[in-house]
């Protein structure tokens, strides 16, 4: 019982990171479920600080952690990340576990996306570079490698040749000048296959084993629902199930196994990347939010748009995964300002509208229309219990909470564990225990 999802409630790097690992000396097993080393999870325990991009942040309090069947991955970036984590006294070994139904990201992925971002006449969606959207294309083709296949030697060497044969055709197509190695990508990942055979396995059999003797998961998203490839900004979006619907699938467990779902929160919005962005303040307001919320990608180090906290969108991510509570983060990056914008509604060429526009074009041309809080002016950095909170934080989390239809159970004033406010009658606590 007790099966959780932790996902983003915007469009990523809302902090999910400290709150899985919060959260997670609660549950048995952590599973990352989609995307790849394109999320970047910042996690601080005391003075270390770590960025983790494919391995559950559980792993860093002692937990079982999953990369599952819904994610791809880069075995090089992948065998980086463990190598990080031991050389820092991490145990991996006997504790991470890879599906072997992911699938597998080659250079040349990363190279194909590098063209198709630059070619004059496309959209650039100002994508990670890292070949995660290109081997998606793969899988969904069904040309795709996955773990199951690196691991069984003569099967690969069919498939790989198979698909540098397609790689090659579009290379000669595109003009594309840069050559590519690919027998020497091809030995390279045959080594790669021996150092992780043996942390692969069938995580849904150890996951559907795991529920029925009673271990309690975590599902750990990464990226934001306004980035899933179905429900959010199309085609501003990664390739993926980004969305609380995405655990069971990228996961390979029922539906029925997920009991409760909590999406995580800024007091304000950032997004990297390109695609619309209603509430961006593209004034030096802006440039505060992103100064004091020190708002640069954890993977890329690209700056982040900043801008006002968007009651619609809230609404619209909570109506997709059905949030049974909130986590509000950075509320302290606020405390400076006078008077704090809301967005409480949208208008398109004047109208009121009350649905999320489905085409770039249109959520380009929303109009927000804001409500101007009171600012409080002191600060919240580090705050462990609500009464604490100036009055005026208090009313802005209630407005937000009133207006959205969830209950903000936790307020994250910090990067450390202890920086959290529990919500005294919340929820959220309960869900946790039970
Ligand atoms: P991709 O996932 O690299 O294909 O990039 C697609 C879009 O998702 C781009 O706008 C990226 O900036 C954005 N994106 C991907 N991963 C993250 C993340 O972890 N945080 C925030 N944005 C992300």
């Amino acid at each position: 019982m007790g099966n959780i999802v932790v996902l983003g409630a915007q469009w990523g790097d809302e902090g999910k990171g400290k709150v899985v690992d919060l959260f997670a000396e609660r549950f048995d097993i952590v599973i990352r479920y989609q995307g790849g080393h394109n999320a970047g999870h910042t996690v601080r325990i005391q003075d270390r600080q770590f960025i983790l991009k494919l391995v559950p942040s559980g792993i860093l309090c002692g937990k079982l952690a999953v990369i599952g069947n819904g994610l791809v991955i880069d075995p090089a970036a992948l065998l980086e990340e463990i190598e990080m984590l031991e050389k820092a006294g991490i145990q991996v070994r006997g504790r991470l576990f890879i599906s072997n139904r992911a699938h597998v990201i080659f250079p040349f992925h990363r190279m194909l996306e590098r063209i198709s971002e630059a070619r004059p006449g496309r959209l650039a969606i100002g994508t990670t570079s890292r070949g995660i959207g290109p081997c998606y294309e793969d899988k969904v083709a069904r040309r795709g490698i996955r773990m199951a296949d690196l691991l069984d030697r003569d099967n690969f060497r069919q498939l790989y040749d198979a698909l540098a044969e397609d790689k090659e055709v579009v290379r000669t197509a595109f003009r594309i000048g840069e050559p590519i190695d690919f027998a020497a990508i091809r030995a390279q990942y045959e080594e790669y296959a021996e150092r992780l055979r043996p942390m692969v396995c069938d995580t849904a059999k150890l996951l559907n084993e795991a529920i029925r003797s009673g271990r309690r998961l975590l599902f750990e998203g990464a990226q934001g629902t306004m980035l899933d490839i179905d429900h959010g900004t199309y085609p501003f979006v990664t390739s993926s199930s980004a969305c609380a619907g995405g655990a069971p699938i990228g996961a390979g467990v029922p539906p029925t196994a997920i009991h409760a779902v909590v999406g995580v929160s800024k007091a304000y919005v950032t997004r990297v990347g390109g695609g619309p962005f209603p509430t961006e303040a593209l004034d030096e307001r802006g440039e505060a939010l992103r100064r004091v919320g020190v708002e640069f990608g954890a993977v890329t180090g690209r700056p982040r748009r900043c801008g006002w906290f968007d009651i619609p969108l809230l609404r619209y991510t909570a109506m997709i995964n059905g949030f049974d509570s909130l986590v509000i983060t950075k509320l302290d990056v606020l405390d400076q300002f006078d008077e704090i914008p809301v967005c409480v509604g949208y208008k398109l060429h004047g109208q009121p509208i009350d649905e999320m526009p489905a085409t770039h074009r249109a959520m380009s041309a929303v109009e927000p229309v804001y409500e101007m809080l009171p600012g409080w002016r002191s600060s919240t950095f580090g705050l462990t219990r609500y009464e604490d909170l100036p009055t005026r934080a208090r009313q802005y989390l209630d407005f937000l909470e009133e207006r959205i239809g969830v209950e903000i159970g936790c307020i994250s004033t910090g990067p450390e564990r202890d920086q959290t406010i529990w919500r005294p009658g919340g929820k959220l606590r309960d869900l946790l225990e039970r």
